[in-house]
């Protein structure tokens, strides 16, 4: 997979996408990151990206032809079709099925801007979709670019390691929360690893697991659980976890 990023601050980008999971992923020639930089496209002495808003107001607006001629150069530079997305705050929301969506692409183009925004048109021509990482306010897409490399970085098939499996992370098949994890010592001063991990009992362990993920949703993410739409059997499981806790406020 290619991704191409669009922003004032390519090597910003390209920093982040050279560390851990996504650095491998490079390395292992599953996924290129490349930066383009809108002010090598800029004209004068000056490389103006930006300008004042029409109608007045704070900030700046980034102009259309620095940016539309950064863009073809970096289309250009691969055959592969792109889908070009717009990283801003009035975007989609990204998910965790979004990100397996644009995972599958060949190619992505990530427009980062800064400052109030990008001249209106520049998007309606050229961005296919407008995505946000979150209803709160970044001072550049940059940070967005980044969390979408990331994300579909790791679902690039031979990403993660084998004791790195994507599939039983939060929101992945079944769009819970992941349950918890525990490692050495069994008992801590913090507290003691629930004795059903260390039973051996590989079926015991999974309805464990289940449970939690079940649990942890209800209670920090109901908006995520469709309890109308679960099997008898997470719904057992789910009113056990309730009843637990219930016991355990009322010891
Ligand atoms: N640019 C600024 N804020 C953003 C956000 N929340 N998501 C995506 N791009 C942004």
């Amino acid at each position: 997979m290619r991704v191409d990023v669009v922003s004032l601050f390519p090597e910003f980008v390209a920093q982040i996408a050279g560390h851990g999971v996504v650095g491998r992923a490079q390395e292992r020639g599953l996924l290129a990151v490349h930066g383009w930089n809108p002010r090598d496209h800029a004209e004068g002495s000056y490389r103006r990206v930006d300008d004042r808003p029409f109608g007045g107001g704070p900030g700046m607006v980034m102009l259309i032809d620095p940016l539309r001629d950064c863009l073809a150069a970096a289309r250009a530079a691969d055959r592969a079709p792109a889908k070009v997305i717009y990283l801003t705050p009035q975007g989609a929301p990204l998910t965790q099925a979004k990100v397996r969506e644009l995972a599958k692409c060949e190619r992505l183009i990530l427009l980062c801007g800064r400052y109030e925004g990008i001249d209106e048109r520049l998007i309606e021509a050229e961005a296919d979709e407008e995505l946000s990482i979150g209803d709160y306010v970044l001072s550049g897409g940059e940070l967005a670019a980044a969390v979408v490399i990331d994300a579909v970085a790791r679902l690039q098939e031979g990403a993660l390691n084998d004791n790195e499996s994507a599939i039983q992370d939060s929101f992945e098949e079944d769009g819970l929360l992941d349950c918890p994890h525990y490692t050495r010592p069994v008992e801590h001063s913090l507290g003691v690893v629930p004795s059903v991990l260390m039973s051996g009992n590989h079926a015991e362990i999974a309805k464990w697991r289940r449970q939690q993920s079940l649990g942890r949703t209800w209670l920090r993410r109901p908006d995520l659980l469709h309890e109308d739409q679960l099997s008898a059997a997470d719904r057992k499981l789910l009113d056990a976890f309730r009843d637990g806790l219930a016991a355990e406020k009322t010891k």
